[in-house]
C-alpha cells in the first residue's frame, strides 16, 4: 500500500514496517527484543524463538526492498536488565553495507550503554530530516512525525468474535507504526480527527474505510 505523505511517498508494508521511497529507508518500531526471555524468569513459558521469527521477518525485508540505511524508532529491547549476546549475534548478522540508526525508546533507556553491542552506526534520540522528526513517542514532537510506542491495533467484531489487527494511524500531524515485534501487545486506537487507519493482516495492507472523521 502505497501513500503520499507531507510530500513523500511511503509504502506500509503488511510485515508491520514502513519504506520510504525517496530515501530508501526502511523504518519499523517496538521489537521488544529480550521480552520472552523476561517472561521466562517469571515462569512464563514463552519460546524465546519470537524473537528469532522477528529477525527472519526483519532479513526477509531486506532482502525485498535493499534499503540504503534502517530507522529503528525505539524499544528496540524489552529491557537492559539482561545481555542477549545469541539475539544480539544474530542482529550484527543482519548488518551488511547499509546504515543502522536506533532512535531511543522509554524501554531501552534503561543501560543504554548495553545497546552498543547490537552494532548500531547511530543511536540518537531522533533524526530530523525533510521536515519530519522520527521518534519513538509523538510527545517528543515539534513537527510532523514518524512514531512507535502506542502498538496501536483496530479491534473488528466483539466478544468472542473478536480480531484485533497491527495498524497504521495515519494523520496530517504524524504517522504511527504498528509494533513490528509479534510478542508486545496491542492497544486499541481511536483514531483522532481526520486520521486513517491502515490495518496488516500479515499478507496485505487495507484501509478501514470511514476511519478518517471530518
Ligand atoms: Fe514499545
Amino acid at each position: 500500500m502505497d501513500l503520499t505523505w507531507n510530500a513523500q511517498t511511503w509504502r506500509l508494508l503488511p510485515d508491520r514496517a514502513l519504506f520510504w521511497q525517496e530515501r530508501k529507508t526502511l523504518i519499523l518500531s517496538d521489537l521488544h527484543l529480550g521480552k520472552a526471555q523476561e517472561f521466562q524468569t517469571l515462569g512464563i513459558p514463552v519460546p524465546s524463538s519470537i524473537h528469532y521469527e522477528d529477525l527472519t521477518r526483519l532479513e526477509a525485508l531486506l532482502k525485498m526492498h535493499t534499503p540504503r540505511r534502517i530507522f529503528i524508532l525505539g524499544d528496540f529491547v524489552h529491557s537492559n536488565r539482561f545481555e542477549h549476546p545469541e539475539l544480539a549475534s544474530a542482529f550484527r548478522d543482519l548488518h551488511g553495507d547499509r546504515q543502522w540508526i536506533l532512535a531511543l525508546g522509554n524501554h531501552d533507556h534503561r543501560g543504554k550503554e548495553k545497546l552498543q553491542a547490537w552494532g548500531f552506526d547511530q543511536i540518537v534520540t531522533e533524526v530530523r530530516e525533510d521536515g519530519l522528526v522520527f521518534c519513538h513517542d509523538e510527545a517528543q514532537s515539534d513537527q510532523p512525525s514518524v512514531n512507535g510506542h502506542v502498538h496501536p491495533v483496530h479491534k473488528f467484531g466483539r466478544g468472542r468474535e473478536r480480531l484485533r489487527l497491527p495498524c497504521f494511524v495515519v494523520g496530517e500531524r504524524r504517522l504511527l507504526l504498528p509494533s513490528f515485534g509479534a510478542f508486545t501487545g496491542g492497544f486499541e486506537i481511536r483514531p483522532r480527527r481526520r486520521e486513517r487507519i491502515f490495518v496488516s493482516n500479515g499478507q496485505g495492507v487495507v484501509e478501514i474505510p470511514h476511519s478518517a472523521t471530518d
